[in-house]
């Protein structure tokens, strides 16, 4: 999944989430790629999409809800303006992910999943970004970036609140 700022997605729409569920009902094991559409669509999984695939598909809304806590890539609320996920794969751990991934928590003041209190900044986890050649990667609104260390990611963090203003 590729991170996008909170300015290219699109408010909810009832018409546009019907549209997605259309488009993926008569798949088989429908339920992820809509809500992976729905994510990509409006930024989360707005509760409305959930009562709708809820519905649609026959399910409660709880295991609905379920799906959507269980995997790290789908979120309940909206993101920041800027997605930073910071890889935690093996690779990455062996050139210091652990270490990037604890100072980018106190530098920002969220845990995984969490986005900073000005809205600047959401903090997501991922294993594996396809670059450990270059770890430990970060992932900066979908932009991909190399060997990057405590002082790098301060950069990264600072370019993106400049560029969001
Ligand atoms: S493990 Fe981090 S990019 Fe592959």
């Amino acid at each position: 999944m590729v991170s996008k700022t909170r300015s290219s997605y699109v408010p909810w729409s009832q018409e546009r989430a019907v549209a997605i569920f259309e488009r993926h009902r008569t798949e088989r094991g429908a339920l992820m790629p809509i809500l992976h559409e729905l994510q990509d669509v409006f930024g989360h999984i707005d509760p409305r999409a959930v009562d709708l695939v809820a519905e649609e598909l026959n399910l409660s809304k709880a295991e609905v809800y379920g799906v959507v806590t269980f995997y790290k890539d789908f979120r309940s609320e909206p993101p920041g303006t800027s997605v930073i996920r910071v890889c935690r794969g093996e690779a990455c751990q062996s050139m210091g992910a652990e270490r990037l991934a604890r100072h980018a928590r106190e530098h920002l003041a969220v845990d995984f999943g969490g986005t900073t209190s000005d809205g600047a900044v959401t903090l997501e986890q991922v294993f594996c970004l396809g670059n450990c050649a270059l770890s430990p990667a970060v992932l900066v609104d979908g932009r991909l970036k190399g060997r990057v260390d405590e002082a790098g990611f301060d950069e990264l963090v600072a370019a993106s609140r400049t560029e969001a203003r």
